[in-house]
């Protein structure tokens, strides 16, 4: 199997250890083991007489229990673990997709969920948001892009990266359309907990369509990247069933001391959360007014949900920009060119707490620098 560099993955193997000020990061803020251990009485205890031999190929059914609750149609059979998101990703890719078939995703998009598909020989379509009305998607461009080859088509709300949320009624039209049209709908939704106001949640595609596929993660609203666990929950049972024969050529089953610690954070998911959605909260109010006071170099606007958004830079080349911003002041942005974007734009992520100490270095810089 050929497949091109992960651009953004090795933009971050680059710097991700060595800039001190990460501005572009799109997890939510970590904690510490004994923080994570200390929200269960007895869980110290527990992890420690943890047994460390080969855990259940699908995950724990424990564990796929507390995944299963986060849905309203979906129980632990429909749950299959994974070494984080990326794992799933590809996974769902290859036993999706043949040589020939074609592929309809979200863009610009993390990049894995179109390169995995183009390395399997399928025709990737991109479907992108439009930046002069904040990246909204329109159901008419897609329904112009759909042939009969194809397969699947890939949704990521809210979007990496540019925070774009649609509502409820946009999220029933699309699986009405896989109803008609026969694709799967891959459901992207790592972002998903993370509405600055829960009414904004979308219903999860596996929720309502039998035959999507819904994506979750540790890393992004639960701030747990380092655990590795992922999943994908669907009622797609031929699916389901070829991603669990297929991971047996991957990872066979995941860590056991990163599903037991899954499990104590998705049975107290809501308050972890509402901890990082008010970290959000915060970083989103500093943006704000650090935007409002550089209106003539950047166009801002505020998302709903997740944490990551995609300002434009009105002066000057992004790339430039964020070479020399990380070389002289330390502060990491990402730039949009990295996910095959030609618009000046550049991701920043606002999920961790030293953002507004941060902002305040990228401030200095400006009041130093021309751009
Ligand atoms: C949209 C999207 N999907 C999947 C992933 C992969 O998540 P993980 O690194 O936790 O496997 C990411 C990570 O940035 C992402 O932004």
């Amino acid at each position: 199997m050929k497949i091109e560099p992960f651009r953004l993955e090795r933009y971050f193997a680059k710097h991700e250890f060595s800039a001190p000020y990460l501005l572009c990061t799109s997890d939510c803020e970590s904690m510490e083991l004994r923080d994570l251990l200390s929200i269960k009485p007895d869980a110290q205890e527990q992890f420690l007489s943890l047994w460390l031999g080969y855990t259940e190929s699908s995950g724990d059914p424990v564990l796929r229990q507390a995944v299963a609750a986060l849905y309203e149609n979906i129980t632990p059979d429909h749950v299959l673990v994974h070494a984080g998101a990326e794992e799933a990703i590809f996974n769902f890719m290859n036993v999706a997709l043949d040589a020939g078939d074609h592929v309809i995703v979200h863009g610009p998009c993390y990049q894995s969920l179109a390169e995995v598909a183009r390395s399997i020989g399928a025709g990737v379509s991109e479907w992108r948001g439009d930046p002069s009305r904040n990246w909204e998607l329109d159901l008419e461009v897609l329904q112009a892009r759909l042939t009969p080859r194809t397969k699947v088509v890939v949704v990521n709300f809210p979007h990496n990266p540019t925070g774009f949320l649609p509502g409820p009624e946009f999220m029933h039209a699309l699986s009405a359309l896989s109803e008609q049209h026969g694709f799967i709908l891959f459901s992207d939704e790592v972002y998903r907990g993370l509405e600055l106001d829960p009414s904004d949640r979308l219903p999860a595609a596996a929720d309502i369509n039998d035959r999507a596929v819904s994506l979750g993660v540790m890393s992004k609203t639960f701030g747990l990247a380092g655990l590795r666990i992922g999943w994908i929950s669907t009622r797609n049972v031929r699916i389901f069933n070829d991603m669990a024969a297929f991971k047996d050529y991957t990872t066979i089953c995941n860590s056991a001391p990163s599903e037991f610690l899954a499990t104590i954070a998705l049975q107290n998911a809501g308050k972890i959360a509402q901890r990082n959605i008010r970290i959000i909260h915060e970083n989103l109010d500093h943006l704000d007014r650090f935007f409002a006071g550089h209106a003539d170099l950047f166009h801002w606007y505020r998302p709903k949900a997740g944490s990551v958004a995609f300002p434009t830079l009105l002066k000057g080349n992004v790339d430039a920009f964020c070479t020399d911003l990380v070389e002289k002041a330390g502060v990491l942005l990402l730039p949009g060119t990295l996910y095959n974007d030609s618009s000046n734009a550049f991701r920043v992520g606002f999920g961790r707490k030293n953002v507004p100490d941060i902002l305040q270095k990228l401030d200095t810089y400006l009041k130093k620098n021309t751009v």
